[in-house]
């Protein structure tokens, strides 16, 4: 017997998600952020790492000094956040708690693909809602589709990834109207265009909003990501949470970068004037097949190498 004969049969030919490392110049082929850190984060991490029990003893299970950060934040209550290893983690949180076996998920196509190797893992069934021609979302599509399959959960990405494209509040608004399954509205982006869904949490207890700090604030060497939900909603992911989940040093950090919000969401202004300006750019590349505009700090392309059809974000 080999260690093979012993992995899960529904594994064997699962392909783990891999993102090599080629050595270019300028990194952000997964969606960073290039820019420095603010001044004050730089120092106030120093000074912190002088304390030598911040890295010797274990960090608080319930990362309450950034979950209250969060909070003032964004006018909730801790009780309303969860902290995650990323919000990858979270999006592993949420199947492990709603999804059992043979349960049908509903994911957009194409979107980030972490919602469909979570459920796969979780022994989920996933069931892809194509967005149109131009990536945009249909709202009805997605309520006829959930009275269908009754899933127990639906991904809704915004602005998202690969594509950039977004789903307006209204069309959530009248999604949430219409169905009563966890809803997870995963703003990774949300930065770039400032239209969040978190207002809506207390009247809809089953929307569950991820975000990170990986992409406007530049710290996805850290792994912070967050769930905004009801109590009820966060109360439950709690129960998959694994203790000491994130770092001490990732939550400081945070902690600190959110302390300088202005310069980052400078930096956010300043990306966006970027993409427009290399949207334009692009558009006059005749090779190209098709350049999508974006809200994201990306833009999908189509090559027109006909023999791989590749789509390629930048
Ligand atoms: C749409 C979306 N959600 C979630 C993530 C995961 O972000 P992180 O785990 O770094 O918070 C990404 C990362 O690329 C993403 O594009």
């Amino acid at each position: 017997m080999t260690i093979k004969d012993y992995i899960r049969r529904d594994l064997l030919n699962f392909k783990p998600y891999h993102a090599p490392l080629k050595p270019y110049d300028i990194k952000v082929d997964a969606n960073e952020n290039p820019f420095s850190h603010h001044p004050s984060v730089i120092e106030k991490t120093k000074i912190w790492l002088d304390n030598k029990d911040h890295l010797t003893r274990y960090p608080d299970t319930d990362s309450m000094e950034l979950r209250t950060k969060l909070a003032d934040f964004y006018q909730v209550s801790p009780q309303n956040i969860i902290c995650g290893v990323g919000s990858d983690q979270l999006i592993e949180y949420v199947t492990k708690c709603f999804v059992e076996p043979g349960d049908n998920v509903l994911v957009p196509d194409p979107s980030f693909s972490m919602y469909g190797i979570a459920n796969a893992l979780n022994h989920g069934i996933t069931i892809n809602y194509e967005l149109s021609d131009t990536f945009e979302y249909d709202e009805n599509m997605i309520v006829r589709l959930c009275l269908e399959h009754n899933p127990k959960l639906l991904f809704i990405c915004t602005p998202n990834n690969p594509t950039g494209s977004i789903i307006s509040n209204e069309q959530v608004l009248s999604i949430l109207k219409k169905v009563s399954c966890p809803v997870v509205l995963d703003e990774a982006y949300d930065e770039f265009v400032e239209e969040s869904m978190v207002s809506y949490i207390k009247e809809y207890p089953n929307l569950l909003i991820l975000r990170t700090f990986s992409k406007a604030f530049g710290c996805a060497g850290l792994r912070v990501g967050y769930g905004i939900g009801s109590e009820d909603m966060i109360e439950a992911l709690n129960i998959c949470k694994s203790p000491y989940n994130l770092p001490s040093i990732s939550s400081a950090i945070a902690g600190f970068v959110l302390e300088e919000e202005d310069y980052y969401m400078a930096n956010v202004s300043n990306m966006n004037i970027n993409r427009e300006l290399l949207y334009e750019e692009l558009t006059q590349l005749e090779w190209l097949k098709a350049v999508y505009p974006s809200k994201a700090n990306f833009i999908l392309i189509k090559t027109s190498d006909e023999d791989t059809n590749q789509i390629a974000s930048y």
